[in-house]
Formats: C-alpha cells, sequence, structure tokens
C-alpha cells in the first residue's frame, strides 16, 4: 500500500511539473569566459557582490583575475571564503551576514558544488528572511525570487549551476538533504574551462563520476523526459571519452570543456527527472562521513 502512495504522489508529480516554470542559466561558455562576467554584473547595475568560495580556491588564487575584472568596473565584493565541503547551515549563515552587513545586491559562487550551494542557501535567506534552512528543506519552500545569482564552478561534476537543488549539512546532528525549488536555479553560469586545469586528478575523477551518475540515474528515473533523456546520454557519452583523459592529462583543454558541458547536461537532466537511490545512500554517507559523493 505504502508503494503505491509513492507511485501515486510520483506521478502527481510528474504531472505537475509540466506546469512549472522551467528555466536554465544564461551561459557564459568557453576560454577566457570568466573575463566577461564582471561587465556582464556591472551591466545589470549591481554595485556590490558577495563571492562565495573556500580556501581551497583562494589557495591557488584561482580568482584573481575576476577580481581584478570587479575592481576595473567599480564593483565592490565581499569574500565569503569558509565553505567547507559539505557545506553546512552554519556556512551559509556566516556568509548571510556578510550579505547583509555589505548590503549586497548578488552573489557569486566561486568553486565547486559545496560553494555554489552554500551561496544558493544564502540566496534562499535573502529571499525568505524568516524561514530557517531546516524550514526549507525539501520541494518548493521557497518559492520567491532569490537575488542574481552567478554560478562559477570550478569542479565538472555537481551541475549545480544548473539545478534547482542546494545540498547542505547539519554539522551538528550530521544530516544532509535537499532544499528544492525552481528559483535556486542559478540566473547565470560561466563555464570556462581554464578553471578546471589544475583540478587535481582524484577530484576529477570523484566530481566526474558524480556528473555520470547523475546521468544515469535522471535516465533510469520515473520522471524523466525526452530532453532529460537526450540530455543524459549525450553527458554519458562525452564522460565515457573524456574523464580519463581529463584524469590523466589535466591540461587538455578539449577534455576538461566537455567534461564541463557533460557536468551541465547531467545537472540539467536530473532537476526535472531527479536523483534515486545512489544519491540517497551518498547523502547519508557524506553527512556522517564528508565522502565525496
Ligand atoms: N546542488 C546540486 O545539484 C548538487 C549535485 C551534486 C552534488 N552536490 C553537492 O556538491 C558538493 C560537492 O561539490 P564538489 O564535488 O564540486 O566538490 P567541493 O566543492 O566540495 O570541492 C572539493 C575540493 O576541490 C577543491 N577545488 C575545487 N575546484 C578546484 C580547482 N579548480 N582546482 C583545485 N582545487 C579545486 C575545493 O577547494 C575543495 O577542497 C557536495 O556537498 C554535494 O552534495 C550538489
Ligand atoms: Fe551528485
Amino acid at each position: 500500500m505504502y508503494r503505491f502512495y509513492c507511485r501515486l504522489y510520483q506521478w502527481v508529480l510528474k504531472l505537475g511539473t509540466f506546469l512549472l516554470p522551467w528555466r536554465k542559466p544564461e551561459l557564459l561558455s568557453g576560454e577566457e569566459s570568466l573575463k566577461k562576467l564582471p561587465k556582464l554584473i556591472n551591466n545589470l547595475k549591481i554595485e556590490s557582490v558577495l563571492i562565495v568560495t573556500d580556501k581551497g580556491i583562494t589557495s591557488i588564487k584561482l580568482m584573481d583575475a575576476f577580481l581584478q575584472g570587479l575592481q576595473d568596473e567599480n564593483i565592490n565584493f565581499f569574500i565569503y571564503d569558509k565553505t567547507v565541503p559539505n557545506p553546512t547551515i552554519d556556512n551559509i549563515e556566516e556568509a548571510l551576514q556578510m550579505y547583509k552587513a555589505n548590503q549586497c545586491q548578488g552573489i557569486v559562487a566561486f568553486g565547486g558544488g559545496s560553494p555554489m550551494d552554500c551561496a544558493k542557501g544564502v540566496g534562499a535567506r535573502v529571499a525568505k528572511p524568516r524561514k530557517t534552512i531546516p524550514q526549507m528543506k525539501g520541494l518548493f519552500k521557497v518559492m520567491k525570487k532569490l537575488p542574481p545569482l552567478f554560478m562559477v564552478p570550478t569542479t565538472a561534476g555537481t551541475g549545480s549551476e544548473a539545478t534547482l537543488a542546494a545540498v547542505v549539512s547539519n554539522s551538528e546532528t550530521h544530516e544532509k538533504y535537499a532544499l528544492m525549488d525552481i528559483s535556486l536555479i542559478p540566473h547565470y553560469a560561466v563555464l570556462d574551462p581554464l578553471l578546471t586545469v589544475n583540478l587535481p586528478p582524484h577530484i576529477t575523477a570523484a566530481t566526474g563520476i558524480d556528473a555520470l551518475t547523475h546521468a544515469v540515474e535522471a535516465y533510469i528515473g520515473k520522471s524523466n523526459t525526452r530532453e532529460t533523456r537526450e540530455c543524459s546520454k549525450e553527458a554519458v557519452k562525452l564522460i565515457f571519452e573524456n574523464l580519463f583523459e581529463a584524469y590523466s592529462n589535466g591540461s587538455n583543454l578539449t577534455a576538461r570543456k566537455n567534461m564541463q558541458t557533460a557536468a551541465y547536461l547531467a545537472g540539467i537532466a536530473f532537476t526535472r527527472a531527479y536523483v534515486g537511490n545512489v544519491h540517497a545512500i551518498a547523502h547519508t554517507l557524506g553527512g556522517f562521513y564528508s565522502v565525496p559523493q
């Protein structure tokens, strides 16, 4: 009986998703595309941004040219770089304070899935100041426009730059869960392969397999559509053809670019078609042991 209710719920949900205002981020893509981002932010009349990143990114100075670009456009920026892998609610609250204290008008996430999801969490808290992150757990609890969200992924895995999900952890209970809402889909994403050339092989491998899992789980899921199946197939093909090369020869820009595209397409696929049991187990393991998933 329980199974019947679950299937009924999924069926109703699937029908409902056809009515939702799905959108995709506006893309800047290709080598050096990051250079265009400061001008784009300026054109939107945004005078100050919060940048959410982590210590790994700041330590290799990956953002330096971008920060110079912001300065050249007279855009103020405030950097939150304490995001941990599997970002916590505490991360989101700290970054939110920085956003509010400096009257920021937009959020740039610079890094892998962890900074991107932390940034989405901050955006959700700005949009819904009276709701806590735990209160926004699950489906469609935000339902309000976020400040402009700019994603600069530096791993090729999570696809968070395309998805409606923000995966967060509770550092006290070790619970890990997702906020899922159309309004969390980022407004802009930069796919610049130059940002991933120095991604170490073990992170290249783990994040690439994350993207592969998204594509496969979306493909076999019950909520897939013709578009999500096409995106999944394309992502799987690109990953099979490029992941080993990106892993063993990190400076191969074609392989890096193809992996970025694959992660993005897998994100587009699973944001509509969901992931499945692998991720259900992975989130639990990630919450307790901080393992890559
Ligand atoms: N929102 C979604 O749709 C979604 C989907 C899948 C996973 N996730 C979540 O994303 C998080 C994992 O993200 P991730 O796998 O991208 O890893 P991550 O963001 O946690 O980064 C892992 C490590 O790689 C380093 N790093 C990142 N880019 C680098 C670069 N270019 N060069 C050198 N080092 C670099 C970081 O500093 C960090 O130490 C998890 O919390 C996971 O649950 C979210
Ligand atoms: Fe994942």
